[in-house]
């Protein structure tokens, strides 16, 4: 029965409806388990959506924000201990430990499930238990898969609305006996008779929390977080771990990476992916604003690609996703205008900080905050400029959930059922010394060796690893890959084996936004200016960029990119500049404590290249 606000409703859908009885059957089993006081399924309608949201302003659970400025908009504050991705809570449990490889948590399925069907045990008493079926990708599209999601959290529901495609239409593709990949998810925080939320975030202790993954079954079984890629099964656990499996057995790529569109000013465009670990930049750049004339940039999409080669041999790529749940920090009209109108109506903020007349502010945003706040944590807040120690209003990992069809600059083809086909893959990380701002693979597997090494500061987005530190981060998957490392880096090699030429193979290349001066400034201003190695990027496409061959492989020469204000000769100088010591101390930890982790899972083709490296370095004279 379809309830809302305690009232049974008309002309919804019931689970008497749904066609499918193996899904019927599923959602029966987990409901008998999990012991939830009704069952609802996600239809996809607005009115679902607005009933749900105004059922959790009443629960106290969020606030709605004022209509005048962000209409249709709600805030939620999320608990204090569950604010962003767990890593040593996330789980790849294979049948055998080596398939999930030196980079995963493993553990063994039979005894997690049996953990986590006890934890799951009456879960979901005095909950209702939401049926959401969803489509990654446009639905209906080739390159598009169903999941169903079954949780307890209405906040989750909602998110899934604007992230995924959810609903009837998706019921209908799927119909009697369709394929879906089942998710299963609880906050993992029962009620008493009588008992409410009181207006707090539901989610059950750090050492309940496990976000597993299933590869061999293709399950997801998620306890305890309510929070984004934790919570959002589609995301992270679906379109990233248990497809990099199915890309792996189907021949084809599921990527932590931003599609975007550049045109030049002739108006001729190219498709280009980027890998950058989580908060290293993939929406900003995935929505640039060129600063140079002429060129301009849409957005297919801002965090998971797949891609798969087409008839021709090509990549093309699809956008798994259909909303975008992206970092507030550092998000302003001069920084990212593009998202700041994504997310001005119609959406989901979490953890940012509110306003006295019931608007968002966030560190970064663009002015000062506009009086007396009520930060993250429920509490009064006075912005005191002076006060290095004084803790953000917002949390560094607040987010808002918006529809991509909202973003200004989204391109017209972004739900193009066969996808876009990719010139240029990026990979880059938060790097302040070594890397340069932009360098080329020599070829494919060149390409898939830097992809390999990849190495970032870590960010707010990983709740339990130290913020700041570097660590290696390849393809920017460390946490999302559903199996052994070393194997994703053999995949890769042989998608570059089966393409009919290297010619047809996306070039690629690795970028640096992240420099530091000796005083910690930023020496690259970035954001829109990255335009200008796009632009490099696009003219090596073409074979028309001004390049020299290095050690470390094609670099632009020195008035290759066109420089934007207050970069000077001696800054350009310093981000193109082949830094051999500092190369050949990255080779020394990439030979000691990187690949060797791998085993005799690490492709030779790596090996030898990370060889030929340390021997060309050694032999630059510069
Ligand atoms: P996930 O959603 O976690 O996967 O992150 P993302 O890769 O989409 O990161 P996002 O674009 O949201 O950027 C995160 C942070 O990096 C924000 O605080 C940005 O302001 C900052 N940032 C993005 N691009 C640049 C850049 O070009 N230069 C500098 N210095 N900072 C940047
Ligand atoms: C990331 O951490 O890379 C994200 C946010 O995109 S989350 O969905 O929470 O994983
Ligand atoms: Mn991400």
């Amino acid at each position: 029965m379809f309830r809302v606000n305690g009232k049974d409703k008309e002309n919804s859908m019931t689970l008497n409806d749904l066609k499918h009885p193996k899904l019927v059957q599923w959602v029966n089993e987990f409901a008998a388990l999990t012991t939830p006081d009704n069952i609802v399924v996600a239809d996809g309608s607005k009115e679902q959506y607005d009933e749900l949201i105004d059922l959790q302003v009443k629960e106290g659970l969020c606030v709605r924000l004022n209509p005048e400025k962000k209409p249709n908009c709600v805030l939620f504050d999320s608990d204090p201990s569950d604010v962003a991705r767990v890593e040593k809570r996330t789980f790849i449990a294979s049948e055998k430990q080596e398939d999930a490889g030196p980079t995963n948590n493993w553990i063994d399925p039979k005894e997690l499930k049996a953990t986590l069907t006890d934890l799951y045990r009456g879960c979901m008493k005095g909950r209702t238990l939401y049926v959401i079926p969803f489509s990654m990708g446009p639905v209906g599209s080739p390159m598009s898969k169903i999941g169903v999601e079954l949780t307890d959290s209405a906040y989750v529901v909602c998110n899934m609305m604007i992230m995924t495609r959810v609903g009837v239409k998706v019921l209908d593709v799927l119909g009697t006996d369709g394929y879906f990949v089942p998710c299963l998810h609880s906050v993992g925080k029962p009620l008493a008779e009588g008992e409410t939320d009181g207006g707090k975030w539901p989610c059950a202790p750090m050492e309940h929390k496990y976000i597993s993954q299933f590869p061999e079954t293709r399950e997801i079984w998620s306890y305890g977080s309510g929070y984004g890629g934790n919570a959002l099964l589609g995301k992270k656990c679906f379109a990233l771990r248990i497809a990099s499996v199915l890309a792996r057995d189907e021949g084809w790529l599921a990527e932590h990476m931003l599609i975007l569109k550049v045109t030049n000013p002739e108006g001729r465009s190219k498709y280009v992916t980027g890998a950058f670990p989580s908060a290293c930049g993939k929406t900003n750049l995935a929505m640039l604003i060129p600063t140079i004339p002429g060129w301009e940039v849409h957005t297919i999409g801002d965090d998971i690609a797949w891609m798969k080669p087409g008839k021709d041999g090509r990549l093309y790529a699809i956008n798994p996703e259909a909303g975008f749940f992206g970092v507030a920090p550092g998000t302003s009209s001069k920084s990212n205008h593009n998202a700041l109108m994504a997310a001005s109506k119609n959406t989901i903020f979490t953890n940012v900080a509110l306003t006295e007349d019931k608007d968002v502010w966030w560190e970064g945003i663009g002015y000062d905050a506009p009086g007396k706040l009520i930060d993250w944590n429920g509490n009064e807040w006075v912005q005191d400029k002076g006060n290095k120690e004084q803790k953000p209003a917002a949390h560094p990992n607040s987010r808002f959930t918006a529809p991509a069809s909202q973003c200004p600059c989204i391109a017209p083809e972004w739900e193009d059922p066969a996808g876009v086909p990719i010139s240029a893959i990026l990979f880059g990380g938060r790097r302040p010394s070594t890397i340069p701002l932009v360098h080329m693979s020599r070829n494919w597997n060149h390409g898939v060796f830097l992809g390999s090494i990849v190495g970032s500061e870590v960010t707010a987005a990983t709740l339990d690893v130290k913020a700041g530190t570097i660590r290696r981060d390849p393809f920017a998957m460390l946490p999302f890959c559903g199996y052994n490392m070393g194997d994703y880096f053999q995949h890769w090699i042989d998608v570059g084996k089966a393409a009919p030429s290297q010619d047809v193979l996306p070039k690629i290349f690795y970028v640096n936004w992240f420099r530091k001066d000796a005083e910690g400034h930023f020496i690259w201003p970035g954001y829109g200016d990255n335009s200008r190695v796009l632009k490099w990027i696009f003219e090596c496409c073409d074979g028309t960029a001004k390049t020299v061959d290095t050690p470390i492989g094609i670099m632009p020469t020195i008035d290759a990119i066109d420089r934007p204000e207050g970069v000077s000769d001696a800054d350009m100088a310093e981000l193109l500049k082949v830094d051999v010591a500092g190369w050949l101390r990255e080779v020394e930890d990439i030979r000691t404590n990187h690949y060797p982790k791998f085993g005799k899972h690490l492709p030779k083709e790596l090996a030898d290249m990370l060889d030929t490296l340390e021997a060309s370095l050694k032999a630059y004279k510069g």
